[in-house]
């Protein structure tokens, strides 16, 4: 190989650089000529056979070769990124006019509006809330509600026996006016106590395994009916509107006497109304009744001393009425096109 030889590689190397007009055909020029396995590297590996005072004048004339190779091929490669990036502009251009995506946001699940729509109802009219706890004794869900063992009405609620005997997850919030009594310890009580309840139901449309209750209790001197029916009324003309009716039935509960079903009218435009009162034109909204003097001295308190009422109603049948949901089920499916209408 002569000195001049590197003349004739780096004219043709220049050459087909400038036919090479994509990255592609790039990048396969510069494995050709600069890889490790190209012609530059394969002739300047020939400087053996350079007699020995040529070989200085060999490697510098080769090095200088590369340089003039190296920089056109990085100019060209700019030169083929620059025109890749205008063509991507005028082909497909970015409107920075565009609104941005809105982002989700996160809102209260239904159970829980309603719930604090309750709160808020209940404060009005002078109501603390109270919890307790969802794992209950049997004691405290049905024997101090006057269900005593094998009592026939333990049958109106289907139950979530745990594995530890005498233990059961709340059929019902009613166990929590015994918490509250002994708790309030004699004095006057006013309270609603939201939660969770189980029961063990086959689910359908219509009945889950598990919603929320909201009782209530008021205990104190000269507490009556009357105090009880105007408490309601207040409750459903605030929940319901302010032209609500409210009718009061007799019913059965083992933990009142006497016991009550409360119905509220159903607005006459509502196209639904036929089909949620079953024609009657009537909806029950809760169970309620003057405590049992039993359950008030399982409290601790004196029933020839104080009388009570107490409620209990379902939030969650409350909202499917207010807005004609018909699958209970709906609640806790987690399907976001449901609960985003809320
Ligand atoms: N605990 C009853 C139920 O789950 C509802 C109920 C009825 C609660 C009457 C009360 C009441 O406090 O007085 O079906």
């Amino acid at each position: 190989m002569a000195i001049d030889e590197w003349k004739a590689l780096e004219s043709q190397g220049l050459n087909e650089l400038g036919a090479s007009t994509d990255e592609a055909a790039l990048r396969a020029w510069y494995t050709k000529f600069l890889g490790e396995k190209g012609l530059w590297k394969a002739a300047f590996g020939k400087m053996n056979a350079v007699p020995k005072d040529q070989k200085a004048a060999f490697g510098a004339e080769g090095n200088r070769a590369k340089t003039v190779l190296t920089a056109a091929y990085e100019a060209k490669d700019a030169e083929v990124k620059e025109r890749k990036l205008q063509e991507s502009l005028t082909t497909n251009p970015l409107d920075v006019t565009l609104p941005g995506r809105p982002r989700v946001r996160g809102r209260l699940h239904p159970a829980t509006q309603i719930l604090r729509q309750i709160y808020a109802i209940f404060a009005d009219l002078g109501f603390q809330v109270y919890r307790t706890c969802e794992v209950e004794t049997d004691e405290m869900n049905f024997e101090f509600l006057n269900m005593p063992a094998h009592h026939p009405a333990r049958d109106m609620w289907d139950t979530f026996f745990t594995t530890t005997p005498g233990v059961v997850l709340r059929t019902h919030t009613s166990p929590g006016q015994i918490h509250v009594m002994r708790e309030a310890a004699g004095k006057p009580v006013r309270v609603i106590l939201p939660g969770m309840c189980y029961r063990n139901e086959a689910i359908s449309t219509r009945s889950e395994i598990q919603f929320y209750q909201v009782e209530g209790l008021v205990v104190g001197e000269g507490v009556t009916m009357a105090d009880l029916k105007g408490t309601i009324t207040a409750f459903a003309r605030r929940m319901f509107g302010p032209e609500r009716q409210v009718r009061i039935r007799s019913s059965y509960f083992p933990f009142t006497e006497p016991s009550i079903e409360v119905d509220i009218d159903w607005p006459k435009d509502d196209p639904n109304r036929d089909r949620l009162t079953k024609g009657t034109g009537w909806l029950e909204i809760l169970g309620a009744g003057m405590v049992h003097p039993n359950v008030l001295r399982a409290g601790g308190y004196d029933p020839e001393k104080v009388t009570g009422f107490a409620f209990g109603m379902g939030p969650q049948r409350m909202l499917m009425l207010k807005h004609a949901i018909d699958d209970i089920r709906l609640f806790w499916q987690n399907d976001l096109r449901f609960l985003k209408q809320f």
